[in-house]
């Protein structure tokens, strides 16, 4: 059985929950690869509705095996947590495992992504301030401290003392805030790794396993392909790459293990957070679509930057991660437009281009050039075959796979598991 790659095509909270929710019953194995729980995935199923913010959604399955892979960093009061919710709602989570190699978020991240976020003041990216992008940045600074670390008090401890007083330092010097006491982020970070170590592994081994034994295993991503730290709107991005090459690198398999990259987009667009969306809009159009979505985040609740499908996104992302396939999202949120927009290309400066540019500066000055299709005001969400769906919602869905040069394998048009569309098959 193949692996398949389930990543965020636009700017994240394309609705890869529910895409991963889905597919994750017939998988053995589901892994979540980057972020942490700066990402939230909102998952409704027969034992309610979760917000899971590090735990993949596979978890709802018996049977099926989740990893916190190496390419996560972990708020460990957050994991236990979100583990205690489930497990208090009936939910079996004795098939999650963690990777020894990811590393913590610790008390020091949290308090400098808000401190450096205040310091930027206009020019604020407007993180989750979950402390992600310090715990990314030490990780390649190689002042991190991996999960697997709490598993030798004294390893940890050292570890600890020598980071927190080059950390305290910065506090106390450039922030001007009080220090942080070691033996309180110790005795705590202990605690932390004592209720986990049953799940800390060495999960590479695991899903070598997993593979000799042919089973199907998915590589979950978080965030969009637009807030990669390469390929995205540098610098309002965020710090890991959640695209297919970082499912990679976030789960431990070689890319030649790959055999689907599922690309999820939502029907429209939308960002949280600062940075350029050329088709943002700010206008009746942009509310109507922020309030029938419910368009506010799953982590920190602020509203989200609305506007119509970016083609120009869509070709790019589709190149970058190598996509076989397309997961559309979120169809019936447009059932009640008479007219929708497609931007197939930009114009820059007088001329048209069709590429989505490296720079934020250049991509500022980019206007969409804009298609018209019709409305279909009529609703899908009851619709289970692709055929019964209105002419002009095929008509739009038709001409994304045109621009975007990739098949739709599946639509959503609802929230619910059973409010699904399987166009073609992925396999
Ligand atoms: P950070 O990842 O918290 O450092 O935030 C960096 C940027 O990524 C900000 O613009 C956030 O709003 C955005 N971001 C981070 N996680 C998500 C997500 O799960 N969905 C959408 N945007 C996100």
């Amino acid at each position: 059985m193949p692996i398949i790659a389930v990543i965020g095509a636009q700017w994240g909270d394309e609705g890869k929950g529910k895409v991963v929710d889905l597919l994750a019953e017939k998988a053995r194995v589901v892994v979540r690869f980057s972020g942490g729980d700066n990402a939230g995935h909102t998952v409704i199923n027969q034992y309610g509705e979760f917000g899971l913010h590090l735990i993949p959604s596979g978890i709802f399955y018996p049977g099926v095996t989740c990893i916190i892979g190496n390419g996560v960093v972990i708020n460990p009061a957050v994991l236990i947590n979100e583990i205690d919710q489930l497990n208090q709602r009936g939910v079996d989570t004795t098939g999650l495992f963690i990777s020894d190699r990811a590393h913590l978020i610790m008390p020091y991240h949290t308090l400098l992504d808000g401190l450096e976020e205040e310091s930027r003041g206009g020019k604020a990216i407007g993180t989750t301030r979950k402390g992600v992008g310090p715990a990314f940045a030490d990780k390649t600074a190689r002042l991190g401290i991996r999960i697997g670390d709490l598993l030798d008090k004294e390893v940890f401890q050292e570890r600890l003392r020598s980071i927190l007083e080059y950390k305290n330092t910065i506090l106390t010097k450039i922030y001007g805030v009080k220090p942080l006491s070691l033996d309180e982020i110790y005795n705590q970070y202990c605690q932390y790794g004592e209720r986990l170590a049953p799940r800390i592994r060495e999960t590479t081994v695991m899903l070598a396993e997993a593979l000799d034994r042919h089973e199907l295993v998915m590589l979950e991503g978080a965030q969009g392909t637009l807030l990669d730290p390469d390929f995205g709107t540098y610098p309002y991005t965020t710090s890991s790459s959640p695209l297919a090459g970082g499912s990679c690198l976030g789960a431990g398999v070689g890319p030649t293990r790959i055999d689907r990259v599922l690309g999820v987009f939502k029907a429209y667009c939308t960002r949280v957070g600062s940075g350029p969306m050329p088709t943002e809009l700010k206008d009746e159009t942009g509310n109507l679509i922020r309030e029938r979505a419910h368009e506010y985040g799953t982590t920190t609740g602020r509203p989200r930057r609305c506007g119509w499908f970016d083609a120009v996104v869509g070709r790019f992302s589709a190149r970058i991660n190598g996509l076989t396939g397309i997961a559309i999202t979120r169809l019936d949120v447009l059932d009640i437009l008479p007219s929708l927009k497609i931007c197939t290309s930009y114009k820059l400066d007088g001329q048209k281009i069709d590429y989505f540019p490296g720079s934020v500066a250049i991509l500022e000055r980019c206007q969409p050039i804009y298609e018209e299709l019709a409305g279909w005001q009529s609703p899908t969400s009851d619709i289970r075959d692709y055929e019964q769906l209105p002419v002009e919602a095929k008509q739009y869905i038709a001409r994304l796979e045109e621009l975007i040069s990739c098949p739709v394998n599946i639509i959503s048009v609802g929230a619910e598991r059973g409010q699904t569309i399987h166009k073609l098959p992925i396999f």
